[in-house]
């Protein structure tokens, strides 16, 4: 059919042409960012799903709509190697620059910038990455310590008195929130822990591998119970038809049962795959219906779409030990394994693999559902593996 029109959109945060299935979770989140604009107890959020679920794209609709509402917000994405101070500065400096824009809030927001000024200037020792315009000069005593747990306490309590005295809440949005270190996130709890007990209208919503959960407990016990941790998944068969049949519909193209059913069995309603899935069947279908052979004749190209892009960003970040590894995971199945099956795939000893083990997590490949067990961050990531390292010679390094 015409490519032209081809409605569907694989991609990382490409937004779909029908986001489906995520009504309620968005329901809720509304409601939670509704709550502190009211100054009522509202719990922030960690989207935590494996990739390509979906996690960013929803969070950028619940960011959308809540801009549209008049809540101001920031977002940003945590990769690897940047510091979290570095991230936040630019983007707190631009929400209280709009902030102080208001008359009820101007001189909140003023001082919001002077704490910028001390935070960002007394950390800039530690955190050499930030970079960051002052506005007003720093107030002495004010987010300067130098202590990141200290001082980003004190500069998100500011913005939240901004925030309240303008009458809105400022909602931070971080993506990727399972490569912020340790330390750094030990200190992001304890600042939303802190304007949680003064009420202050700031909310977080974050969005991660589902390492993240592990992570922030360990970074601060009381994590688990701050925040709530909604778990995004595959879409149901009624979202994953909704995904594929509404969007053909608008294009007043049908498709058959049969097609539509295998449609949601080899994606298993993977939101990504959906639209690889999708995508390849409108450009293989000749016309309207689409039947159960356009989608076979379009799977190999949409396999090969997946391991091209999808998947083959991912290995190429590998080590070969790492790589190896994740071949032998592969070779017990979808997973979890536990640790002692994937040394014993190459007669390995379970202690040396471990820093593997480790780096792998690390990297958001893997991560550890229960302990001693490892799985796979990404789905279908086994069958990958199988095709991309075929045969048995991986087995002898
Ligand atoms: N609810 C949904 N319905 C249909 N397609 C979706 C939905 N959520 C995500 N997608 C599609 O799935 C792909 C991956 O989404 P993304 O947000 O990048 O996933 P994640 O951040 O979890 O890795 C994108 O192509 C996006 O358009
Ligand atoms: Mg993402």
């Amino acid at each position: 059919m015409d490519s032209i029109r081809n409605p569907f959109a694989p991609g990382a945060g490409t937004p779909p042409p029908e986001l489906a299935g995520r009504d309620e979770l968005r329901e809720s989140l509304r409601i939670a960012l509704e709550r502190a604009r009211i100054g009522r107890p509202a719990k922030s959020a960690m989207l935590v799903g494996l990739r390509g679920v979906g996690k960013t794209v929803l969070l950028d609709k619940v960011r959308a709509d809540a801009e549209a509402s008049g809540i101001h917000t920031v977002r940003i994405e945590a990769p690897e190697g940047r510091s979290l101070p570095a991230l936040l500065a630019p983007q707190l400096r631009q929400a209280l620059l709009r902030l102080s824009h208001l008359q009820s809030a101007k001189d909140l927001a003023i001082r919001g910038l002077r704490a910028l000024a001390g935070f960002a200037s007394k950390l800039k020792v530690t955190y050499e990455d930030i970079e960051v315009g002052f506005d007003y000069e720093a107030e002495p005593g004010l987010a300067d310590n130098g202590d990141l747990e200290h001082d980003l306490q004190a500069l998100l309590e500011q913005v939240g008195l901004a925030a309240k005295a303008a009458g809105t809440v400022l909602a931070l949005f971080i993506d990727e929130l399972q490569y912020v270190e340790e330390g750094q996130m030990a200190a992001l709890i304890t600042a939303m822990h802190r304007t949680e007990q003064r009420q202050l209208p700031v909310v977080l919503i974050g969005a991660g591998l589902p390492q993240l959960r592990g992570r922030m407990g360990n970074a601060k016990s009381y994590a688990e119970r701050l925040f709530n941790f909604p778990e995004i998944g595959p879409l149901s068969s009624p979202a994953a038809e909704q995904a594929i049949r509404k969007p053909l519909q608008e294009e007043g193209v049908a498709i058959e049962d049969d097609a539509m059913a295998q449609l949601i069995e080899v994606t298993e309603g993977y939101a990504y795959f959906l639209q690889q899935w999708g995508y390849y069947t409108w450009e293989t279908a000749p016309a309207s219906p689409i039947t159960r052979a356009d989608v076979e004749r379009a799977s190999q190209i949409a396999v090969a779409a997946l391991d091209e892009s999808f998947f083959r960003v991912r290995f190429d970040r590998l080590t070969p030990k790492e790589k190896r590894y994740l071949r032998a995971m592969a070779e017990l199945g979808p997973g979890p394994h536990r640790s002692g099956d994937i040394a014993a795939c190459y007669d390995a000893r379970v202690t040396s693999l471990a820093p593997t083990r480790s780096s792998l997590i690390t990297k958001g490949m893997v991560w550890s559902p229960n302990h001693g067990d490892t799985a796979f961050t990404v789905p279908m990531f086994d069958r990958f593996m199988k095709r991309i390292m075929p045969g048995e010679d991986w087995r002898l390094g």
